[in-house]
């Protein structure tokens, strides 16, 4: 997104005249102190401070718009994710299912981190999308997966069109294969252009949206300096695009963040893509939907793992109408899809801001 990416491209550099260095540095913050930043928050897990270390782990996890709309609850031998209800986003999310298929992500980087360092335990999601993680000391677990957790992004550039071999095909599939929850993977270009066309005619629908384009803009960070002291939200940087003062920012988005830019952008990503993942549950209540979270981070690491990138492309899960062509092009019809991710082999981008541990304990 920015869409979730924004694309300011050349138009934004009309909006730079007249800033000297320095005025524009001192607002935006630097690059380097960006990567400092992101060092710390990346950095290996320490068990010495076990609880508020798997927490940070489990933040890592992707969420809809970089809300981080969780809260966690530290107890002895267990672990709780509840929702954080004044971080939801209304109008791409109205009934919450991104919000709970975020606490999914996290909740799968919690077990897998926790696995790893010596605390095995289940989480379980309750009806209200509630998630206990009960653990108890076991030996330590080697999982790739949990060396991904900490390199893990969502990669919104261009890939390079290679394809992904099958035995690597068949490791994602396995990765994310969570109870209640189906994957189809797609990686022929006759199935995929047409998820493309749905892509984008959502995208298109949502960029003409005021309410939509108001929401996104909230949770765009402009430059490092803002990314870092907010640690949430979509940092332009770790969607390709420029940093700049926050007030040229806004203009910006409102000015060249257009539905025929951005339309053309997705098209030309998925095209570059060597696949698309689509979930569904085969429920549609919150309980599935953090387990739609689980599987797709657990999908996103295995990804890593195998040195490939990806990214969500979820506009035609958000605009309700195209949910059940989705479903029909998946052959899925009559299940609600939940998640649509691309995926392939490309760049790296930096990595996106997270709020610190003490800003996430209920
Ligand atoms: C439920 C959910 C929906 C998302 N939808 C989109 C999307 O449609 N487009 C997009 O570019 N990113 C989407 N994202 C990715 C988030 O924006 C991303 O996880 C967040 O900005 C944090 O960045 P990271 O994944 O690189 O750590 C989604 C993530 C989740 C969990």
């Amino acid at each position: 997104m920015l869409r979730r990416d924004v694309l300011f491209g050349a138009g934004g550099a009309v909006l730079l005249g007249g800033i000297g260095t320095y005025g524009w540095r001192s607002s935006t913050g630097s690059m380097a102190d960006y990567a400092e930043y992101v060092r710390h928050l990346r950095a290996p897990l320490d068990v010495h401070r076990h609880d508020r270390e798997l927490i940070r782990f489990a933040t890592l996890a992707a969420s809809g718009h970089n809300t981080q709309p969780w809260k966690f609850v530290i107890r002895p031998g267990a672990i709780d994710i509840l929702p954080d209800l004044a971080r939801t986003t209304r109008v791409v999310d109205p009934d919450d299912h991104h919000l709970f298929v975020s606490l999914g992500c996290a909740a799968e980087n919690l077990a897998i981190a926790a696995a790893a360092t010596g605390r095995p335990g289940e989480a379980q999601a309750d009806a209200e999308g509630r998630v206990q993680f009960r653990h108890s000391p076991g030996a330590p677990h080697a999982d790739p997966l949990f060396a991904a957790i900490p390199r893990r992004q969502s990669t919104r550039a261009d890939y390079d069109g290679r394809p992904v071999p099958a035995r690597d095909l068949e490791a994602l599939r396995k990765a994310a294969a969570v109870p209640g929850v189906r994957l189809v993977l797609l990686t022929e270009r006759r199935r995929i252009d047409p998820v493309r066309d749905l892509i984008v005619a959502g995208n298109d629908g949502q960029m003409r949206d005021a309410a939509f384009r108001a929401e996104l803009k909230d949770w765009v960070r402009f430059n490092p300096r803002s990314a870092a002291k907010k640690g949430d939200g979509l940092f332009t940087a770790a969607s390709g695009n420029p940093v700049m003062p926050d007030i040229l920012g806004h203009m910006a988005f409102d000015m060249f963040v257009t539905a025929e830019g951005e339309n053309d952008r997705y098209a030309r990503q998925i095209d570059s893509s060597a696949g698309i993942a689509v979930f569904l549950a085969e429920h549609e209540d919150k309980a599935h939907w953090v387990a739609v979270g689980r599987a797709c981070q657990r999908c996103a690491l295995a990804a890593t793992a195998l040195g490939l990138k990806q990214a969500f492309v979820n506009q035609p899960v958000e605009v309700a109408r195209l949910r059940p062509a989705l479903a029909s092009l998946v052959g899925e019809a009559g299940l609600r899809p939940d998640i649509v991710m691309r995926f392939g082999y490309g760049p790296a981008l930096p990595y996106s801001p997270r709020r610190p541990v003490e800003d996430v304990l209920a």
